[in-house]
Order: C-alpha cells, then sequence, then structure tokens
C-alpha cells in the first residue's frame, strides 16, 4: 500500500517548508492571504502575476522560481475564486494538491487564508483544503510494476506530493477537526480500493474476508455463508450466485456508538455484485469489463461504516452486503424461473441481468427482520437506466419519506454527492406484475430506472426507506479536482454526513 499523503497544521508564523502554494482571490487580492509574508514579496508577486495574466480565476495557476522573501525555490499561485461553499474549499483543495504535485519539490506548503471564506471559519476553510487534497491524491496503483514512462508512455511520470502543510492560525484546532475527516477519507479510499479491485481477485468471499479486517476498526463483523443463507430462506439472492463456481456471501457489519441505550439503529444496504455478465441473459462483450465494479453499492456501505467508526460516531449504525457473482454455467438460473424471496414474495425471473434487484429483496428484507431499522438505505448500481435519465452528474433517490429524502438531497449539497429524486407510485408499480409468480423482476422499455425501484420497494415495509441508484457515480464517474479514480467511493461523504448532521445529535 502506498503511504498516504501527509497532512499537518502550522500557524502562518512558522516558516513554510518546500514549494509553497499561495492561494490568491479573485482580482488577485492578496492583502489577506499573504498576511505574514513579506511587503517586498507581495509586490513581486503581484508584479509575476499581472505579467502572466494571472487574475485569481479559480482552476488558474502560475509558478514562480525562487520567489523573493521567502526560503523557498518554487511557489505557485492557485486561484481560489470564493471558496463560498464547502465543496469549492474541498475542490480547491484538491486543485492546489495537483499544483504543487505537478512541480519538482518533495514537501509543499499551503498557504491557505483566502479573502473571502464563505461561512467558513479560517480554520473550517484549512480543513475543507486539507480534506480536498487528501481526497485528490488517492491512486490505485498495486499492479503498476513499472511507472508509465517505462511502457512507453510520453509524459514523465508526475513526482507526487507525500507531505502538505497547511498554514492556518488555529492550528491546533485545525488539526482536531481533521482527524474527524481524516477518518471519513479513510472509508472514501476503501470503497474506491474495492471497486477498483478487478474480479479475479475479488470474488464474494474475498470482499467478506477483507470486511472481517474492519473488526480492527471497532466494528462487529459477521460473515454468512451459503447454509446460512439457505436456513434463512434468501432464495432470491443465492439464484443470482448459482451459476458461479464462487459462493455468495452477506456480510453484516455494526457499529455500536449512541450514547442512548434506546437509540434505534441506522441500516444500510449495499447490492455486492462482484461481476455481473448478466448471466444467461448474456450482456454484450463491448464494455462488460466495467461489471467489475457492480459492487459499488457494498463498497459505498463498506467505506461508510468504517468511516463511522474510525471517527467514533454517536450512532448505532449497521451496514449490510449481499455479495455474489452473476454468471453463465450449467447451473446457472434461467429467464423463466421462479423463485422465492425470504420475505416469502414468488419472483418471476424474466431477464436473469436483472439480478441487483434480488439481491437487495433479501437483505432488505433481512436487515428488516432483524435490526428494526430507525431508517433503511439502500446503495446499487442498479440500472443502466439510471444513467440515460441522469448522466453522471447526480445519483437517482428514490424514497418513501419526504424527511429523509431532504435530508439526503441537503447532505449531496454539502458534500458535492448531489442526488436527483425520482417518482415512485402506484401506475410504476403495476408495470412489475407477474401473471403467474407475485413479480416479475423487469418492467418494459420504459422507466426502467423507476420499475429497478419499485420491484426494491416491495421488499420494504413501513420503515423509511431510500434507494439510491448509483450505477452512473459509483464506478468510471466524471473525474474531479477531487477524485481521479475509476472507482470513485461515491456515497460515502454523503452518508456520513447525513448522519453527522441529523442522527448524532440528541434523539429526535
Ligand atoms: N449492473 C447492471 C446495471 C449497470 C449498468 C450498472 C451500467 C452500471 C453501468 C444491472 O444489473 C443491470 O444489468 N441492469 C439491467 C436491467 C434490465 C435487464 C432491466 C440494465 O440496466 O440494463
Ligand atoms: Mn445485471
Ligand atoms: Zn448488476
Amino acid at each position: 500500500m502506498p503511504e498516504p499523503l501527509e497532512i499537518q497544521f502550522m500557524p502562518l508564523s512558522a516558516a513554510p517548508e518546500g514549494t509553497v502554494v499561495l492561494l490568491a482571490g479573485q482580482d488577485m487580492a492578496l492583502a489577506g492571504t499573504a498576511r505574514g509574508l513579506d511587503e517586498r514579496m507581495k509586490g513581486a508577486l503581484s508584479k509575476a502575476a499581472r505579467a502572466a495574466d494571472f487574475t485569481g480565476k479559480p482552476k488558474t495557476a502560475i509558478e514562480m522560481l525562487a520567489p523573493p522573501g521567502i526560503d523557498s525555490s518554487r511557489l505557485v499561485l492557485v486561484g481560489a475564486g470564493r471558496g463560498a461553499k464547502e465543496i469549492d474549499r474541498l475542490l480547491l483543495g484538491g486543485f492546489a494538491y495537483a499544483q504543487a504535485s505537478a512541480r519538482k519539490g518533495e514537501a509543499a506548503s499551503l498557504i491557505a487564508e483566502v479573502p473571502d471564506p464563505g461561512e467558513a471559519s479560517p480554520e473550517a476553510f484549512a480543513v475543507d483544503l486539507a480534506m480536498g487534497a487528501l481526497l485528490r491524491s488517492y491512486a490505485f496503483k498495486k499492479y503498476r510494476t513499472r511507472k508509465p514512462s517505462e511502457n512507453g508512455a510520453e509524459d514523465e511520470p508526475r513526482q507526487e506530493l507525500r507531505k502538505l502543510v497547511i498554514h492556518c492560525a488555529k492550528a491546533d484546532a485545525a488539526a482536531r477537526a481533521f482527524a474527524a475527516r481524516k477518518a471519513v477519507a479513510e472509508g472514501v479510499f476503501l470503497a474506491r480500493d474495492l471497486v477498483n479491485e478487478p474480479a479475479n481477485i475479488l470474488g464474494p468471499v474475498e470482499f467478506a474476508e477483507r470486511m472481517r479486517d474492519l473488526a480492527r476498526a471497532g466494528l462487529e463483523v459477521e460473515v454468512l455463508d451459503e447454509d446460512q443463507l439457505a436456513a434463512l430462506k434468501m432464495g432470491a439472492l443465492l439464484a443470482v450466485g448459482q451459476g458461479s463456481e464462487r459462493p455468495s456471501r452477506v456480510v453484516v457489519l455494526q457499529w455500536h456508538g449512541a450514547k442512548s441505550k434506546r437509540a434505534k439503529t441506522l441500516c444500510f444496504v449495499g447490492k455486492g455484485v462482484c461481476f455481473d455478465t448478466g448471466g444467461i441473459s448474456m450482456k454484450p462483450a463491448a464494455g462488460m469489463e466495467d461489471m467489475k465494479g457492480d459492487m459499488g453499492g457494498a463498497a459505498c456501505v463498506a467505506g461508510l461504516m468504517l468511516a463511522l467508526a474510525a471517527r467514533k460516531a454517536a450512532v448505532n449504525a449497521v451496514g449490510l452486503m449481499g455479495l455474489t457473482e452473476n454468471m453463465p454455467s450449467g447451473k446457472a438460473q434461467r429467464p423463466g424461473d421462479i423463485v422465492t424471496s425470504m420475505s416469502g414474495q414468488t419472483i418471476e425471473v424474466l431477464n436473469t441481468d436483472a439480478e441487483g434487484r434480488l439481491v437487495l429483496a433479501d437483505v432488505l428484507w433481512y436487515a428488516q427482520e432483524r435490526f428494526k431499522p430507525r431508517f433503511i438505505i439502500d446503495l446499487a448500481t442498479l440500472t443502466g437506466a439510471i444513467i440515460v435519465a441522469l448522466g453522471k452528474e447526480y445519483a437517482g433517490l428514490f424514497c418513501n419519506d419526504d424527511r429523509l429524502a431532504a435530508e439526503i438531497t441537503a447532505a449531496g449539497e454539502s458534500t458535492g454527492e448531489k442526488v436527483w429524486r425520482m417518482p415512485l407510485g402506484k401506475a410504476y408499480d403495476k408495470l412489475i406484475d407477474s401473471k403467474t409468480a407475485d413479480m416479475k423482476n423487469i418492467g418494459g422499455r420504459h422507466a426502467g430506472a423507476i420499475t429497478g425501484a419499485q420491484f426494491v420497494q416491495r421488499f420494504v415495509k413501513d420503515t423509511p426507506w431510500a434507494h439510491i441508484d448509483v450505477a452512473g457515480t459509483a464506478m468510471d464517474s466524471n473525474r474531479s479536482d477531487i477524485n481521479q479514480s475509476w472507482g470513485s467511493g461515491w456515497g460515502v461523504r454523503l452518508l456520513d454526513r447525513l448522519v453527522a448532521d441529523n442522527y448524532e445529535k440528541a434523539e429526535k
């Protein structure tokens, strides 16, 4: 495992080390930014900036060598914009990290005070920058035994920044606040690692084994094997996995952090199809490799649970993952098969590629029976149709409870992991009625993401429930200043924020 980026906070008076990254507000408002730095340097900076047509616009940067007034051979001036919203500050931190990384030099100092920090205190601003830089620093390089240049790649391999010092007045307070954010970043990195891992290495059994490691973070870990799943009558989930040589698993992660004994459990469920060939209703070859990421929902749940444990969140939460593999074989389920789910409801499997909903059906039912949760949220790379509807900008949110939907939407706005609420209703639900069983597993050509969600809802009792279709966001999502990885870890920060903002304070 590569060493993660080391981040320190120091007061502005401490001498900057390494490459210095200085944030400049719009129109080169360096006054506040460069406080503590030499006047002569500010003059020289403004002059150089003018000469390079640098105005401090966001996502622009210039480099100065041997800058006067500071003990550093390199200075990078980064346009800061306003940083008014948390997501802007994260992206700015990521961009500044990338700028510092692109230049030579081991360590970098980030002078973080900007003219207009928006609603944030200078410390909160610094912590957001740090989080952005940390998220950006992730790369999945486990299987690269050579540098890209040795494979004939043109671009010089980048020297990556391993240490970042962020200068702000109340450095101790910032460092304390950052500890909790770092825990969340760890969760994001776990989710990214799991999604990036190829399916030959990460099958259901291996995924479950990795979950056992989370006991070290203070989580209670249970792994249910196929005998146990059969005893629980999880006929839908087992039907999906029956074509694979590799057995299915269900993992239950519990975090007990609530102060009150009466606190109800928050429940998170993830679709963990370690590879989705489509089964007998097989997918076309082009792009099928992406289906190693069909466990993105489960990866998000794993990352979230790690984050909650690592920052010792004051809640009781449980994360469940339905881990399986959808393969064609002589043992695979066939179109037309009728399976009985744990709930007792029967399902006519008209298309074996609509497998995620079968997995969710049983795990959701089990979660409600066992934990009687305050709410249940499932995450799943469930449908290509959600990508048709929303692209990769928003995940699709389906919810039976307006308050929960509003909380999730708000958490998405602040973290930048945005969700868009989609409709549910009787007319859509009718589309999955079956003539021979209680339901069929596909609707028709219309409203594919919605009929998928309707199917899942048939396994929800009267618990507040949300289903988030992350097919467009969990994998191969838009790269950004805080994510350069194929597996994005989407949703870990969103759900962590949902919990922190709404469920850790006094009982509501
Ligand atoms: N895992 C896929 C959905 C998916 C597609 C995720 C593209 C990420 C990118 C899911 O199991 C699936 O195959 N869904 C089918 C459902 C259909 C058969 C009703 C789909 O979307 O085509
Ligand atoms: Mn499928
Ligand atoms: Zn799938």
